[in-house]
């Protein structure tokens, strides 16, 4: 099992990126750091431990994380995933447990050092304040981790502007210290709207949801629903809102489970400025400012100069994404 630690803002999607770190059997979930993004700190801690409960997962460790990025204030979503982060249904259970009260970089750090060198992956599902928090505050974490795998950019489409993606837009300076960081250079992997946009909650896929009812299912049909209703009506996208998040996870599975996960190499420069603010753009590793006391040095030159190499994901087995959200459906159903 790959153990691998979930930073996210749950959010519609986010649910189902817990999903599967929690329930399928290539994982093991060590622990959740919340962030501010779709709604505020306080709420989606919450969802994540409402979201655990109605999993049967409450043993699972939440810690909140930052409520607002460095440098700007908070943004939320409530016009996707309404007020509460996850609008849309009267199932979700009360949590049955709390949020931890360490801080939640601490508790990352301890959880990634306990695992064996190479062998543990970060998920990020939110923006990237925990995140850069993490590898500032402790460097090791960067060298220990085997990868660390984030949902967010796009590199032909935009959600919150034309051109930026929500995760990165919230907090570009965060994303940009990750993305230039050498000890991460090869370890990120980075599942863009691009990507994502090919992973959508088709009425086809409603339908297999709702194919053996029960409560639990119409819980996750309902907070779909709700989410498909506000894609329609911010995007017009009457195909079925795309999945995002739980793609950040999909892309850790081992090749045995068939994902066929594509991916192209690159660095990824954030624009944190401007009309353009939020936006990535791919760039050849090591470009951009690449002078450091008078001397050249390249993106993996050890001092975090230039962007290091990225594995942009480009193209999954969605048929086989969808059976694996299926089967972790199923066994938290049984729960
Ligand atoms: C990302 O933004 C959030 O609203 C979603 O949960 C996802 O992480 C998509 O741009
Ligand atoms: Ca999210």
């Amino acid at each position: 099992r790959i153990p691998v630690w979930l930073d996210c803002d749950p959010g519609h999607d986010d649910a189902f990126a817990i999903l599967i770190a929690a329930l399928h059997p290539s994982f093991n979930l060590l622990g959740i750091s919340t962030i501010h993004g779709n709604s505020s700190l306080l709420k989606v801690t919450n969802n994540a431990l409402s979201l655990l409960t109605a999993f049967g997962r409450p043993d699972v460790p939440v810690y909140p994380g930052s409520n607002k990025p460095f440098m700007r204030p908070a943004v939320h979503a409530s016009e996707i995933h309404g007020d509460s982060g996850i609008d849309g249904t009267t199932l979700l259970p009360a949590p049955t447990s709390k949020p931890q009260t360490k801080p939640a970089v601490e508790a990352m750090r301890d959880a990634i050092m306990s695992t064996p060198k190479g062998t543990c992956a970060l998920v990020v599902t939110g923006t990237m304040t925990n995140a850069a928090l993490l590898f500032a505050a402790f460097p090791e974490t960067a060298n220990h981790i085997k990868a660390i795998s984030i949902m967010g950019g796009g590199f032909t489409l935009g959600n919150i502007t034309k051109t930026a993606e929500f995760n990165i837009y919230c907090d570009p300076e965060s994303a940009a210290s990750i993305f230039t960081l050498p000890a991460l250079s090869n370890k990120i992997i980075l599942a863009p709207l691009d990507l994502t946009h090919t992973v959508l909650v088709t009425p086809s896929v409603q339908k297999t949801l709702m194919s053996t009812p029960s409560t639990f299912r119409t819980m996750l049909y309902e907070l779909l629903m709700f989410f498909s209703e506000t894609y329609i009506q911010v995007f017009g996208m009457t195909e079925g809102p795309p999945l995002h998040d739980p793609v950040a996870v999909a892309a850790l599975m081992d090749e045995s489970f068939g994902m066929e996960f594509e991916f192209e190499e690159t660095g990824v420069k954030i624009i944190c400025n401007g009309e353009d603010m939020g936006r990535t753009v791919k760039v050849a590793e090591g470009e951009g400012v690449n002078e450091h006391e008078g001397k050249q040095v390249l993106g993996d030159g050890g001092l975090g100069v230039g962007e290091v190499k990225v594995k942009v994901g480009k193209k999954l087995n969605v048929a086989k994404f969808w059976e694996v959200v299926m089967d972790v459906v199923e066994r938290a159903d049984k729960v």
